[in-house]
């Protein structure tokens, strides 16, 4: 949550459920859908994550509140979206971004590990879509889910990541499809990489780093503005005609992840 770069209160009266919402890119996209004027509520496995983050925007005039659940329990989830009615009143804007990883060869990489991944990236984000339809069909809401670029091509050590986004890109089409018909609109932001996540200083190597920044077109990695901004516009009334749509935010990167370095 930084600079300005929207109309104010460009989502006042919103009420927002983000999954993930406590640190990272997501963390970044509450905050930014906080100071837009949505009500938020951060939600994630551990309250000691989203308890400062929600506090932080309570500070900045905003309203928010943290809810823990695991997303790959529907029960919790559920429990998660009664939670958050009851305080706000309604959601009409769910944010999937909750997301597991780590760096793993393929043949090392055990069953349990690939279906950790899966479960909370596809099957976590399924499970908060379909607890929150009745409020998205209520309000004709969205879904805003967060992808990544690492299926496109094949990234090695990311199998299962890419797999698991693979699926919330097929997810994200299909739901445009089937919940168009109630004005719910179904978006993704696939992000390249950002530089100021947690994700991006434990998965990407320092000797990886540098050449990776040469080969993005635009000549740096991304930040978690870039992405809050991309939210925002989606979310906005500005993308009232957007469903099913894909946005990469990865400063071209994985259009040039075959390019000689230096060309
Ligand atoms: C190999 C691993 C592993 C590792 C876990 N596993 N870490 N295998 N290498 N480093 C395996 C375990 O051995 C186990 O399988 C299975 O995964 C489940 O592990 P648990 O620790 O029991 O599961 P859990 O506590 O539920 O969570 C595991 C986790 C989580 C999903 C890995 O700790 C996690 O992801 N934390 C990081 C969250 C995060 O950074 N999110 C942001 C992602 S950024 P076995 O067979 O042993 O039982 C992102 C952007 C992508 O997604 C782009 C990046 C460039």
């Amino acid at each position: 949550m930084s600079d300005k770069f929207f109309v104010d209160n460009v989502l006042s009266g919103r009420v927002a459920f983000v999954t993930g919402g406590g640190t990272g890119i997501t963390g970044g996209v509450a905050g930014a859908l906080a100071e837009s004027g949505a009500a938020v509520a951060l939600v994630s496995r551990k309250l000691e994550h989203l308890e400062p983050a929600a506090e932080a925007i309570r500070a900045r005039g905003g309203e928010a509140m943290a809810v823990a659940a695991d997303v790959r329990n529907i029960e919790e989830v559920e429990k998660a979206i009664a939670a958050t009615t009851e305080r706000f009143g309604k959601i009409d804007l769910v944010v999937n971004g909750a997301a597991g990883n780590f760096l793993c060869p393929a043949e090392e990489l055990s069953s349990n590990g690939f279906g950790t991944v899966v479960d909370i990236d596809l099957k976590g984000t399924f499970n908060v879509c379909r607890a929150a339809f009745n409020e998205l069909k209520r309000n004709r809401g969205q879904i805003l889910n967060i992808s990544a670029t690492l299926h496109y091509v094949g990234t090695p050590l990311q199998l299962h990541v890419s797999a698991a986004k693979a699926g919330v890109d097929a997810l994200t089409r299909h739901l445009a499809v089937e919940w168009g018909r109630y004005g719910i609109r179904v978006n993704a932001i696939a992000p390249g990489p950002i530089e100021d996540t947690e994700g991006m200083s434990r998965l990407v190597p320092l000797e990886v780093k540098e050449k990776l920044r040469r080969n993005i077109p635009l000549g740096r990695f991304g930040r978690i503005k870039d992405i809050e901004q991309a939210a925002i516009f989606l979310c906005s009334d500005a993308a009232s005609f957007i469903n099913g749509a894909i946005l990469v935010v990865d400063g071209g990167q994985w259009l040039s992840s075959g390019r000689m370095l230096g060309g």
